[in-house]
């Protein structure tokens, strides 16, 4: 079987875009992770465009040995140089070297003639080969390169001693047939093109960087450039987890091999985001918050008779925690219904009719409808509540922009005080670590709200927070004139649930669970 090698360019392309830049210990730290994702090669960055980025690559090169380790170099003898010094101790090792060849680059950012630029790609190739064995040579912008030229200066590339060739759609320009015959006239006229692996590396400017590097796979590519979660220069590039999944899912039109392991996608995804900050949007394929979340009615009735009916790969494939159906206002009785017994409620037919009523009108002031007020419409009916298993008697802050935000907080817990210090990215951030270090529930916080509910300086803030644990999704709502009090107080309220929750669903017989026990035993 063919292989599709994966070249993954988050470090370098993905990192140059606005806002992603990273830290060498936090390049490395991505790095690792895609060696356990098992890309074949890891573009680890642009030696010489800064000391910082120099000491990263040397870093990676150091430290993640199965993977082939990559500098990017304009076809510049300085930016060889650096790049086959950055990559030189890593245990297999690249040097990425690119002109541009459109004749608007030629034109207007390099004024050279083709000649020159022909004369440099041979060059640059030539004396990356002095460094390393292993030399990428990248067409900038080839897709709006004339179709001879191309050929010549790929032809000439691979003469030189480039053993892959990328062909770079460097503005997002181009389209998938188009794509596929720019691909299929390099095979048919490059007579020297069986020495060297044809690669793509497509920009995202028209929603296309996916649909074009596996449209040039189909007509013979066999290295896809991608980034996790698609970050890169302006639009991004192709998104690695697209391409990857959509090559798993359609194995009939991609008979090729890969070596991904497609377990490690949403670790991947997640750990970029956590680096660099910048979240995916909730409709991003494959990583996307919904992306595995069904609520209109049909669907939910559907994907619960055979999940096959709405699903066309399994959060499973990609590492990720089980499909949700989330019941909102499209919900129907079935999705209820099933929830409701994962929750260990079997109601009588009254009783559901009843509990449905309640919850759609709930659904109808909420975007969605969570466990922990399914069971508070439980409650209503059999007269139970939450308690209040920890409360916050506290919240000390220390923040400013000459300060490392610090909070004190103290929580009362069966009838003790527990007080802890932490540090965190801002004083929200360290008031629920601190309430992490006395509660120790592990969770993640996937939305933090806070809203005006009334007009004013000593407005009254609302704080809402969703929090995910072993699959589930709760959420905490508090409200006071200090925003920082109303962010711990509505967390804790989450906190309460969980535990709350936890303990109905471990405990035995859930619809009868005494109150006074948890009260007692937490
Ligand atoms: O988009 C592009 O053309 C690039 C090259 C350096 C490969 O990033
Ligand atoms: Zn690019």
């Amino acid at each position: 079987m063919d292989k599709v090698y994966i070249f993954d360019t988050t470090l370098r392309d993905g990192e140059q875009s606005p806002g992603a830049s990273m830290g060498p210990m936090e390049k490395l730290k991505f790095a690792k992770q895609l060696e356990l994702l098992n890309v074949d090669i890891i573009e680890a960055g642009f030696a010489v465009s800064s000391p910082v980025q120099f000491d990263a690559i040397r870093m990676i090169a150091d430290e993640v040995r199965k993977p082939v380790i990559c500098s990017l170099a304009r076809a510049v003898d300085g930016d060889i140089e650096a790049a086959g010094k950055a990559i030189s101790t890593a245990a297999h090792h690249r040097i990425h070297t690119f002109i541009a060849t459109s004749p608007i680059h030629r034109e207007h950012k390099l004024r050279m003639s083709k000649e020159e630029v022909l004369k440099r790609a041979v060059h640059a190739v030539e004396y990356a080969r002095t460094f390393t064995q292993d030399v990428e040579f990248s067409a900038e912008d080839a897709t709006r390169t004339e179709p001879d030229f191309l050929c010549e200066v790929v032809q000439a590339a691979i003469g030189a001693g480039a053993t892959t060739i990328n062909i770079p759609d460097t503005v997002g320009y181009t389209f998938p047939t188009e794509f596929q015959k720019i691909i299929a006239n390099l095979f048919d006229k490059v007579t020297n093109i069986d020495k060297a692996i044809i690669s793509v590396h497509c920009h995202n400017d028209l929603g296309l960087a996916s649909a074009n590097s596996l449209a040039a796979v189909q007509a013979g590519a066999r290295q896809v450039e991608v980034s996790v979660n698609g970050i890169g220069e302006r639009a991004g590039n192709a998104a690695l987890e697209e391409v990857i999944m959509s090559m798993a899912i359609r194995k009939d039109i991609f008979p090729y091999e890969y070596g991904i392991n497609t377990k490690e996608i949403y670790k991947s995804s997640k750990l970029l985001i956590s680096i660099i900050g910048i979240p995916v949007s909730p409709y991003k394929p494959i990583v996307g918050k919904n992306a595995f979340s069904h609520e209109s009615g049909i669907h939910q009735d559907g994907f619960l008779k055979e999940r096959s009916t709405y699903e066309i790969m399994t959060p499973e494939q990609i590492g990720r925690p089980s499909s949700e159906i989330v019941l909102g206002r499209h919900s129907g009785r079935h999705g209820l219904k099933v929830r409701l017994k994962e929750l260990g409620y079997e109601l009588s037919a009254e009783d559901f009719d009843r509990v449905f009523v309640r919850f759609q009108e709930l659904a109808d002031k909420k975007k969605a409808v969570y466990d922990d007020e399914l069971i508070a419409i439980m409650e209503e009916n059999t007269g139970v509540q939450v308690a209040e298993i920890y409360g916050i008697q506290q919240v000390q802050i220390v923040s400013g922009n000459q300060a490392i935000p610090t909070a004190t907080v103290v929580i009362e817990h069966a009838g003790d005080t527990y007080e802890e210090a932490a540090t965190g990215n801002g004083p929200v951030d360290a008031i629920y670590k601190a309430i992490d270090r006395i509660t120790k529930i592990g969770v993640e916080l996937e939305d933090y709200e806070v809203t005006s509910i009334s007009a004013g300086q000593d407005a009254m803030g609302e704080v809402s927070v969703t929090m995910r644990r072993d699959g589930h999704t709760y959420s905490g709502h508090a409200s006071s004139t200090d925003i920082l009090m109303a962010s711990a107080k509505a967390y804790v309220n989450a906190v309460n649930k969980i535990i709350y929750m936890e303990k109905k669903t471990t405990g035995g017989s859930k619809n009868q669970v005494n109150i006074e026990e948890i009260k007692i035993k937490y």
